[in-house]
């Protein structure tokens, strides 16, 4: 499936197939129609994969997913309006900063981050503070694998009359999120992730109303998500210069997406990849930072070993050096490492990645057991 560089375990960037890099061999022009198709056509599956088809739009935008996330809260949350985030790690964090940056009022609502946030914490918190008009939630949480419970979420925003703005960033493609039964006002992803493109490129699903009706918010030109739908709707064309070859990569990668039978056989083969995973450093003595109720099958995070000789720097170089690159630890309390699910990757790599942790012990005499 990958080629023979190094296979990357990593949230995004990561491995993608040889067919979608391929696909990046060809100079679109940016006005020429066959480029316009594609980024329609690439919308349209977007917008299906959250079966949104007909009542949501997709807004792609230029850039990492951070700005995908910055756009859509300086777009969709009024001068005027109050974010709750909720947060249990460094993505959350971040929304915060965005809120903070952007001069929006918010309020964060923290727990540990290995505590998924709770559906009544929700509805008590919007009960307390009617000035809260949209909540802000990561629905995996990249920087342990946390899943937070996404559905239930948006049934208590909903029943409150608040509008839940989701970062699904680490999740969507993989992990189910119906736009039918699911009420959010924005959605964020992006190309580098679970649909398995490049990065470069982020995108927002959104109800064409809530597009309209988010006129004067934002106080950017390039971040507004309401100026690039309109734009769009009206030239078929991206406001500014497309990534053109991200753009190509991603529809070629969503064609092997719907190959491979869409959302259900990609959970199912990452929740395999994370299970041989999770197996595989468990006999090697090396446990888990969350519990399998609560971890997603989208990254992992290991505790490191305690033994002295431990060093990140030198097991990642060690296991780089056998083919595979790892991710490093982003708790500030407890030493760990973290490994990606996703990917063109498969059972398979799992297996012969925790070898090459294996070896790697063996060879700087690092004890785990
Ligand atoms: C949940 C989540 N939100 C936001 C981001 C930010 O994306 P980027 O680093 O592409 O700007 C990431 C990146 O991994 C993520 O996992």
């Amino acid at each position: 499936m990958a080629s023979s560089a190094p296979i990357l375990l990593t949230p995004g960037p990561l491995t993608t197939s040889e067919r979608t890099r391929a696909a990046m061999l060809t100079d679109w022009g940016s006005w020429d129609g066959s480029f316009n198709g594609l980024t329609a056509s690439l919308c349209d599956k977007l917008v299906a994969i959250a079966n949104g088809s007909g009542s949501h739009a997709c807004v792609p935008l230029q850039g990492s997913g951070t700005f995908a996330v910055e756009a859509a809260v300086g777009t969709f949350v009024p001068r005027t309006g109050k974010m709750l985030v909720l947060v249990n790690g460094a993505y959350g964090k971040r929304l915060a900063k965005i809120c903070e940056m952007l001069g929006r009022d918010h309020s964060v609502y923290e727990t540990p981050e290995d505590v998924p946030t709770t559906p009544e914490a929700v509805d008590r918190l919007l009960a307390e503070d009617r000035a809260v008009t949209h909540v802000g939630l990561i629905h995996c949480e990249t920087s342990t694998g946390i899943l937070n419970p996404l559905p239930e979420i948006a049934t208590v925003v909903a029943r409150h009359g608040r509008r839940l703005i989701i970062d699904a960033m680490s999740s969507f493609g993989a992990l189910p999120i119906d736009a039918r039964a699911v009420p959010f006002e924005a959605l964020i992803a992006a190309s580098g992730k679970c649909l398995e493109g490049v990065p470069g490129m982020g995108f927002v699903l959104a109800r064409e109303e809530a597009l309209l009706a988010a006129e004067g918010n934002i106080a950017s030109l390039a971040l507004d998500l309401r100026d690039q739908h309109l734009y769009m709707q009206r030239t078929g064309q991206w406001r500014f210069t497309p990534p053109t070859h991200v753009v190509a990569a991603l529809h070629e990668a969503l064609l092997q997406y719907e190959d491979e039978g869409g959302l259900p056989a990609r959970h199912a083969r990452y929740a395999r990849n994370c299970e041989t995973l999770i197996a595989g450093m468990r006999r090697l003595g090396l446990r888990s930072f969350l519990p399998p109720e609560i971890q997603a099958p989208i990254i992992v995070t290991f505790h490191a070993p305690r033994d002295g000789r431990y060093r990140f720097a030198d097991f990642y170089q060690a296991v780089r050096a056998k083919g595979f690159i790892l991710y490093p630890g982003k708790l500030t309390q407890v030493e760990t490492f973290r490994v990606g699910c996703i990917g063109a990757v498969e059972p398979t790599d799992m297996e012969r990645a925790v070898e090459a942790v294996a070896e790697t012990f063996r060879e700087l005499r690092i004890e785990t057991l």
